[in-house]
């Protein structure tokens, strides 16, 4: 039955063909680079770059001006991680991913009879994570940041007080979402005013410029403290939600010590748990540099089903050890193990597709919307910053703070709120990633660096849940491996295994029509991904010449600039 609705997902999806170009260059510059999920975010970006400040304290501008010219994922009412990489070698990873209330409970979206109650972790006040965007910043910008904060957050100021034209997409999505905007707030927020937005339309966005003012002038403090932290409480209080002034004041983010690893001549730099992104890629790139990806050659039935066997077991490892190292003992030492990796590849057939029954998460030795958005940067100093932002599903909770205008995220979704039982990305989970008070929840975001021979190579990451880990790897390999442009690479169709459900997701025309067929024979069950496609990806390759390549995904309205 399963190999019929097989065919005839393939059937329909074989009439569909890829029209991005592999072989596209990007926005080529000399010195800089901003790449992110809008043009004037990007543009903001680059300004600050522009004007002398440094990698650092372009993403401060671009988080902020991302938290209002895209709401769907950029954010103030969410978390994220950065990677960082400095023109001296050295590197550092923060982690602002969002907190468990303190009241939150290990059971809090299950029924009386012990049953997720659906969509109760995913919409509304509940759904929300104590936000961590605002401290992240304001510690980034301390240790890393050489320009006036103030000047950091202007730009975003500007745009959400003097409004700014929507574009299509965002106009579409605006729309897709006002049901769900009515539902789930107190109060009418200033996004549904408007009956019906459309391209060109000019959205202001008069709350949130203040309190955006707030945290122009008073840091941490304008957000954490005062009004700002009044309105989220009482908007907690009339929604039904958890997080408390206590919850907010006992908020900061951690410096953590970055995955990095050594893939052949590659040097990997990427972000270590509560995020299982990083751990995820070298296990993949580790996989993969065992086989001639690049001889057996792009999209064919050979290396497709290498990828896809990599994922399924690596995604198996995620499900199992990974959460947040402060609540539990993550053996990363063992994930990264080299042997360990390759043990996971016993039972690799290369002509039979694995029952991922068959996979379980290995035993390493023992130790310790989706919707997100990414941005890359390299100022022209050769510093770099890779940041993944979040607020979960596109618009988060659905859920305004009143009288602040941001969106509060759903990330209490990430957590495993019963065991086995699947989120909304259908991953699975369990004790590592169960709720407690105070715990980060396991993310897939993975914020990547790349060096080559010691110098700074590519600067990657990806919007797209679950599905985050893939499209990074997958943009990798294109480069690495098949010598794509960064803006082929980001182009290029995307497939997407995560070991239950058993199934490999693709967008139109990733596999092609003679791998489709072959990859079915070999016993893979495929199910077409067509709406929006899988991820959304920013990266900056750096080019033989010293150039700079920009990789701006057309699967949304994302934007490279730079000088
Ligand atoms: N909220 C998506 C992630 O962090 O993986």
């Amino acid at each position: 039955m399963i190999r019929r609705v097989s065919l005839l997902f393939i059937s329909i999806w074989l009439l569909g063909c890829s029209n991005r170009s592999i072989r596209e260059t990007g926005l080529v510059t000399e010195r800089a680079m901003v790449v992110s999920a809008h043009p004037l975010a990007s543009a903001v970006g680059t300004e600050i770059l522009k004007r002398g400040g440094n990698a650092v304290d372009a993403a401060v501008a671009v988080q902020f001006a991302l938290a209002v010219v895209y709401p769907d994922a950029g954010n103030i009412g969410g978390g994220g991680f950065l990677v960082l990489r400095q023109k001296d070698g050295s590197t550092a990873a923060l982690d602002y991913r969002e907190k468990a209330p303190a009241a939150a409970h290990r059971d809090m979206y299950l029924d009386e009879k012990g049953e997720v109650i659906k969509e109760l972790s995913l919409k509304g006040h509940l759904a929300a994570g104590v936000p961590g965007t605002v401290d992240g910043m304001v510690v980034a910008h301390q240790k890393y940041g050489s320009m006036p904060w103030a000047e950091l957050v202007q730009p975003a100021v500007q745009l959400a007080a003097k409004g700014f034209p929507l574009t299509k997409k965002e106009a579409k999505k605006l729309n897709e979402e006002r049901k769900d905007f009515l539902k789930y707030n107190t109060r009418r927020p200033e996004f549904i005013l408007k009956n019906r937005w459309k391209e060109g339309d000019t959205i202001r966005m008069k709350s949130l410029a203040l309190v955006l003012t707030q945290i122009r002038d008073r840091g941490r403090a304008g957000f954490y403290e005062g009004l700002v932290a009044d309105s989220i409480v009482a908007e907690m209080k009339r929604g039904g939600g958890l997080i408390t002034h206590q919850d907010l004041a006992a908020y900061h983010s951690v410096w953590r010590k970055p995955i990095v690893a050594n893939v052949g001549e590659y040097r990997v730099i990427s972000m270590p748990p509560p995020s299982s992104g990083g751990i995820a890629l070298v296990q993949l790139l580790t996989i993969s540099a065992d086989y001639p990806l690049g001889e057996w050659e792009y999209k064919t039935a050979k290396t497709t089903h290498l990828m896809i066997e990599a994922e399924r077991r690596v995604y198996a490892d995620r499900a199992v050890h990974l959460g947040d190292p402060d609540f539990y003992k993550v053996p990363v030492e063992g994930l990264l193990d080299t042997a360990y990796i390759k043990r996971q590849m016993v039972g690799f057939s290369p002509g039979r597709a694995t029952d991922s029954d068959e996979v379980s998460a290995g035993t390493p030795a023992p130790a310790e919307s989706p919707n997100t958005t990414h941005y890359s940067i390299v100022d022209s100093q050769g510093n770099a910053v890779s940041v993944t932002t979040t607020l979960n599903s596109s618009f988060g909770a659905k859920v305004f703070v009143a009288g602040a205008g941001f969106l509060l995220n759903n990330e209490m979704d990430d957590f495993s709120v019963k065991p086995g039982a699947p989120n909304s990305y259908r991953l699975v989970g369990g004790e590592a990633n169960a709720i407690a008070p105070g715990k980060r929840m396991l993310s897939s975001m993975t914020p990547t660096i790349l060096e080559k021979n010691g110098k700074l190579y590519m600067v990657v990451g990806s919007m797209g849940g679950s599905t985050i880990i893939t499209t990074v790897y997958q943009i990798i390999l294109n480069v690495i491996a098949h010598g794509m442009p960064m803006q082929g690479a980001v182009n290029a169709g995307r497939f997407h295994h995560q070991w239950r459900p058993d199934w490999v997701l693709s967008e139109w025309g990733a596999l092609g029509f003679g791998t489709g067929i072959r990859l079915w024979l070999m016993g893979h069950k495929i199910a077409p991904k067509v709406s929006g496609g899988i991820g959304r990806a920013a990266g900056i390759l750096v080019r033989p010449d010293g150039r700079l390549e920009g990789g701006a995904d057309p699967r949304g309205d994302d934007a490279s600039a730079g000088f």
